[in-house]
């Protein structure tokens, strides 16, 4: 299709950085080019002259960054001649692996948890045509079974511990160093299964023209794309933060029962543990964990304060990030970015509920609607 400078999707923006070959048929929704915006209001709030900037994933088509692994995995599947995706999923991976699927008209498969899942998540899985299976057990029950599932026939497993998503999500570090013209100082993430902090880093190393030394060739299909020129000069501290319910990076091992009201990062034994580590090992950085209610209070400060609504997981990144620069983690004058990774609309349950009292009950009369503002001006 000819389109002039029509932004393509992120496999037409950095095919020379990614496993696409010239005979691949690319199966897009035109992800990713996600907005970086400057959280002007928090950063002047934060002091210590820091500039904070949020990379809203939520904007990306099915409304989180799964939607950048996603393209390239589901390109790479049906290059192979496969017949199905199947995953597991907190609900985000499910929706985007649905929504691609249905693209290249292919079967989806996603193994939810029991109950634990954010209405528009599964919504999206089912309107898409996905076979959603909802399993007695947790992600990490998910996770065993699709593994073993690995050979059941011609069917690609979706899940970051497929490399191909894992060069998808590179590419959000490459359009944050575009923007800025630089690597950000710090990067913090909300992190669950680990995929996006370890493929972050990735892209971060890659535009820096650096290999990550603890990472040879788990990213690498085909295609070792270090040797491409660098793009920048600097790496960006990495910092990962989990729910405390769930958080086996602070715990030191697999946590059996995770917990949290951040449902997508309710996840006790994360794939892409070595390297996670090794990105805020080489980085300089950190994990730490945030309790549920700071999580909330994050959400809601983002959306009243900067008009920007993020699903709880995501907005862990930011609400980390404001206590370690109170902390005196976060160099003064620095710049930063956060990762919101999906949408507020996904979870609506979660943001009605802890919005409670909101909605004032008038009858239907301007004088008492009148008052009813006047009073609040
Ligand atoms: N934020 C959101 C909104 C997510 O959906 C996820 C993961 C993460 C953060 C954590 O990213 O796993 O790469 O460390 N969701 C997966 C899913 C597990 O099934 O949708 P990660």
């Amino acid at each position: 299709m000819s389109t002039g400078n029509h932004y393509l999707g992120l496999l037409d923006r950095y095919r020379d950085r990614l496993p696409v070959s010239p005979d691949m048929k690319i199966v897009s929704l035109v992800e990713g080019d996600t907005p970086l915006i400057p959280l002007e209001n928090l950063s002047r709030a934060a002091g210590h002259d820091v500039q904070i900037f949020a990379k809203f994933e939520g904007l990306n088509p099915t409304g989180s960054f799964k939607d950048r692994g996603m393209t390239m995995a589901v390109t790479q599947a049906v290059h192979e001649g496969t017949k199905a995706v199947i995953c597991a999923s907190t609900g985000n991976t499910s929706a985007s692996a649905a929504a691609y699927a249905a693209r290249a008209g292919i079967r989806a498969f996603v193994l939810i948890p029991d109950g634990k899942i954010a209405l528009g998540k599964l919504a999206q899985a089912m309107i898409q045509g996905a076979v959603v299976i909802q399993i007695q057990g947790n992600f990490d029950d998910g996770m065993r079974i699709v593994k073993e599932m690995a050979d059941a026939g011609p069917i690609s497993i979706v899940n970051s511990i497929n490399p191909y998503r894992l060069q998808g999500q590179k590419t959000a570090a490459f359009e944050i160093c575009d923007a800025l013209g630089r690597a950000p100082d710090y990067h913090c993430i909300p992190v669950g299964n680990a995929g996006n902090i370890s493929a972050h880093w990735v892209g971060y190393s890659e535009y820096a023209g650096v290999k990550p030394r603890t990472q040879s060739c788990a990213f690498c299909t085909d295609t070792c794309r270090f040797e491409r020129p660098a793009v920048v000069s600097n790496r960006p501290v990495m910092v990962g933060y989990q729910a405390a319910g769930s958080a086996p990076f602070l715990r030191g091992g697999p946590v059996d029962e995770p917990e949290t009201v951040a449902t997508a990062i309710r996840i006790g034994n994360p794939q892409s543990w070595d390297l996670a580590w090794a990105a805020v090992r080489e980085s300089g950085g950190w994990f730490d964990e945030l309790t549920d209610a700071d999580i909330l209070a994050a959400q809601k400060l983002l959306a009243e304060r900067e008009g920007v609504f993020c699903e709880p997981a995501s907005a862990i990144s930011v609400g980390g990030l404001l206590r370690d620069i109170k902390a005196g983690k976060i160099k003064p004058g620095s710049t930063i970015t956060c990762t919101l990774t999906g949408h507020g609309l996904k979870d609506p349950d979660t943001a009605i509920k802890q919005s409670q009292g909101q909605v004032l009950q008038i009858p239907a009369q301007t004088d008492l609607v009148k008052r009813a503002i006047l009073d609040r001006l």
